[in-house]
């Protein structure tokens, strides 16, 4: 993919950053050399990808206006914005574009049970920052599951990623542990034993 390419130095912004995806997405483009921050909804979540995951910055964005959360957090801008929200979300980072950004449109989970999918009113920052935004997703990249597994695997053995899982146990359970993902009452990646 071209649009999520990272470069040492370029502001990150993730969301839904306490997440599976998120927090990984976070620790490798820190990783990489990025200046990373990260939005969540609560200060618990919020202290988790600071303090435990090494997030250079976090909004939370359930007690902080999302504009001024970015403003505060990203003063330069965004060069790099990877969406799991969509929403209200993916329409205030366009709004703090640099020129040449890419955004990265991986989920849409404040969308998911929407009757009509609220679509971004600030797209026009795309063409005046000259950005670019793309789909992202999982199956386009099979060719490189093993290298990927292999590299993931060196950085958790070395401590320079971390992963957290909450299992829950069966599948009698499963509605209640589904609705997590939406109430976001989970840390890291949902589990249900079966
Ligand atoms: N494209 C692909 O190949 C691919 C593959 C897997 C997953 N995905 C997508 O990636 C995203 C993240 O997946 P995941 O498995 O890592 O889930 P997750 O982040 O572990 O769980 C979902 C989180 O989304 C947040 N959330 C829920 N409703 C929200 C809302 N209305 N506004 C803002 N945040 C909300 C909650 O976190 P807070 O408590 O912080 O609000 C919740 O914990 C999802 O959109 C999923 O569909 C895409």
């Amino acid at each position: 993919m071209n649009v999520g390419k990272i470069k040492e130095g370029d502001t990150v912004l993730v969301s839904g950053a306490a997440g599976a995806v998120g927090s990984v997405v976070g620790q490798i483009a820190k990783i990489k050399g990025c200046r990373v921050i990260g939005i969540a909804g609560g200060p618990e979540k919020c202290r988790y990808i600071k303090e435990e995951l090494g997030f250079d910055g976090a909004i939370d964005y359930k007690n902080e206006d999302l504009k001024a959360g970015m403003k505060r957090t990203c003063p330069k801008g965004i060069d790099v914005y990877f969406d799991n929200v969509g929403g209200e979300t993916l329409n205030t980072a366009l709004i703090f574009l640099r020129k040449k950004a890419r955004v990265v449109i991986c989920g849409a989970i404040s969308q998911y049970n929407a009757k009509a999918i609220e679509a971004p009113s600030n797209y026009l920052s795309l063409l005046v920052n000259s950005a670019s935004m793309e789909g992202f997703v999982i199956f386009d990249f099979m060719d490189e599951y093993k290298s990927a597994a292999i590299q993931i695997g060196k950085w958790m053995q070395s401590g320079q990623l971390k992963s957290k899982e909450q299992i829950f146990e069966g599948i009698d359970n499963f509605y209640e542990v589904f609705l997590r993902l939406f109430s976001g009452e989970k840390l890291g990646k949902l589990i249900l034993k079966v």
